[in-house]
C-alpha cells in the first residue's frame, strides 16, 4: 500500500465458481466508486469467465499464472500484494478458503493473498452442504480470527439445483464492504500515534534485572496497524526480539526511566498515545557496577518506585491528545480498568485478564474495551485483530475530537 497514492487499488481475486460472472458487476461497481481495480484469477475461474473480460473492464492486465511474468518485471504476486489497499475474493470457493486457512500458496491468487498486508474480504460461494460442513466452518473461523472479513453467502436456489445458503452475496454489498475497508485504510492519515510496548528491564548488576514476560507483540501489532492506516507512528519499546515494523520510528530502551524520557520527548507532537508496555513499577534502589558475587549477595533487595509514565502523561495532557492505557489484571478486570481510566485521565482502557494462559507472550488475547460509559467484551482474538479493533475506536475518538 502506498499512502501517498491518490487513487486506492482494490485487488479482486476470482476463483472457480459459477458466481464468477457476478465478479464482473463487482469490478464495474468498484470502478464507478473511484477505485483502480486489478484482477487475479485462479485457473479454475478462467473456465467460467475469461481474463479478457476483466482486462477489458479494468484496462489492466489480469494475473492468472505465477510463471507468466515479463523477464524484467518485478515478481508479480509481490507487486500486486503491495499495490493492494484492499483485497476482495469474490466468489471464493471452499478449496481456496481451506488453502488460505492453512497458509498454502500454490498459485497466483493464493500467493498474492499470503503476501498481502492489506485487509482481505472474502465472499464465499459454494454448494450449501459444502458451506455448512464443519471443516469449512472451522477454516472460516480460523481466517476470521486472523482478521479476514467474511461476507456471508445468501440463501436461495443454487446453480447445482440445491436450495439453501451458498449464493455469492450481492455485488453491491461486497463493494460496500470493500469501500468501508478502503476508508479504514486511510483513517489515521495525518495523525501522530505514540505507542509504548514490551517490558522494561531494571538492572541489579550488569547481568541481572527485574522484568516481566511481555513480548511486545501487542504494541508492535498496534504500531504496525496504525502505520498501515496512514498514521505517523513512534514506537517506544523495552527489550524485545521483534523486528522494526515497516515505516515506524522505533526507539529501543531498557528501563522505565529511559521509556519515560523517550515518551515525553515525543508527547508534544503526538495526537494519540497508546500505552501497552508492561512497565516495571519498581527498580533496584542501587546498581552494582560489577556482577554481584554469590558470596556477597544481599539478604534483601531494596526497591525504589518507578514513575508511572502514563499517569504523568495524563497529568501533562491538556485535553489535546487521546490517551489509551492497558490494564493487566487478575480479577475484577472492568472495575480496576475503570479506576485506571479515571486516575490516569484516559479516554479508553484495554483491559485483559492475565491470570490464565492469555496475555503475556501469546499470539491471542481476550480484552474488554473500557470507557467511562461502556465495557465491550471481545472474544479471544489474534493480537493483530485486537490492534485493528482498538484503532477503529481510536479513529472514532480522533474524528470526534476534531469535530469539537
Ligand atoms: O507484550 P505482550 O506479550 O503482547 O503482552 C501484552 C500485555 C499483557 C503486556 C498487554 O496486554 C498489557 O496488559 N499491557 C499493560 C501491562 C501493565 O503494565 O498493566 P498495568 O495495569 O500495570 O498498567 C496500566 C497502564 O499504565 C498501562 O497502560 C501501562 O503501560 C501504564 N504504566 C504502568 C506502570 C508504569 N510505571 N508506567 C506506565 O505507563
Amino acid at each position: 500500500m502506498n499512502p501517498k497514492r491518490e487513487q486506492q487499488t482494490i485487488v479482486v481475486g476470482v476463483t472457480g465458481g459459477i458466481g464468477a460472472y457476478k465478479a464482473c458487476e463487482l469490478v464495474r461497481d468498484l470502478m464507478r466508486r473511484g477505485f483502480r481495480v486489478k484482477v487475479v484469477m485462479t485457473e479454475a475461474a478462467t473456465r467460467f469467465v475469461t481474463p479478457l473480460t476483466f482486462r477489458t473492464l479494468t484496462g489492466e492486465p489480469v494475473a492468472v499464472s505465477l510463471w507468466a511474468d515479463e523477464p524484467d518485471s518485478r515478481v508479480h504476486h509481490i507487486s500486486l500484494a503491495e499495490e493492494a489497499d484492499v483485497v476482495v475474493l469474490a466468489p471464493c470457493t471452499a478449496n481456496v478458503i481451506a488453502k488460505l486457512a492453512h497458509g498454502r500458496a500454490d498459485d497466483m491468487l493464493t500467493t498474492t493473498v499470503l503476501a498481502a498486508e492489506a485487509p482481505v474480504i472474502v465472499a464465499p460461494a459454494m454448494n450449501t452442504h459444502m458451506w455448512r460442513k464443519d471443516i469449512t466452518q472451522a477454516n472460516v473461523s480460523a481466517l476470521r480470527a486472523r482478521g479476514f472479513v467474511f461476507i456471508e453467502p445468501g440463501k436461495g436456489a443454487l446453480a447445482c439445483g440445491d436450495v439453501g445458503e451458498g449464493r455469492l452475496a450481492d455485488p453491491a454489498t461486497i463493494a460496500d464492504a470493500a469501500e468501508a475497508e478502503a476508508r479504514r485504510a486511510r483513517d489515521l492519515a495525518g495523525v501522530h500515534v505514540l505507542v509504548t510496548a514490551g517490558p522494561t528491564h531494571e538492572p541489579l548488576d550488569p547481568v541481572r534485572f527485574i522484568g516481566n514476560r511481555s513480548s511486545g507483540k501487542t504494541g508492535f501489532a498496534i504500531a504496525e496497524e496504525a502505520a498501515r492506516r496512514g498514521a505517523r507512528v513512534s514506537l517506544v519499546t523495552g527489550p524485545v526480539s521483534l523486528p522494526d515494523p515497516f515505516g515506524v520510528e522505533v526507539v529501543r530502551v531498557t528501563t522505565a526511566l529511559q521509556m519515560r524520557a523517550a515518551a515525553f520527548a515525543r508527547f508534544e507532537a503526538a495526537d494519540v498515545v497508546i500505552a501497552s508496555a508492561a512497565v516495571a513499577d519498581f527498580r533496584p534502589a542501587t546498581f552494582a557496577s560489577g556482577k554481584i558475587k554469590k558470596s556477597d549477595a544481599p539478604d534483601a533487595v531494596v526497591l525504589a518506585r518507578n514513575p508511572d509514565i502514563l499517569a504523568e502523561l495524563g497529568e501533562a495532557n491538556d485535553g489535546r491528545a487521546i490517551l489509551v492505557g492497558f490494564a493487566a489484571e487478575t480479577s475484577d478486570v472492568v472495575a480496576y480498568a475503570r479506576e485506571k481510566l479515571a486516575a490516569k485521565r484516559l479516554d479508553l482502557v484495554v483491559a485483559n485478564d492475565v491470570s490464565g494462559e492469555l496475555g503475556f507472550e501469546t499470539e491471542e488475547n481476550r480484552v474488554v474495551f473500557v470507557s467511562a460509559d461502556s465495557a465491550e467484551e471481545r472474544p479471544v482474538l489474534d493480537k493483530r485483530v485486537i490492534a485493528r479493533e482498538l484503532l477503529d475506536r481510536v479513529a472514532a475518538l480522533v474524528s470526534a475530537r476534531k469535530a469539537r
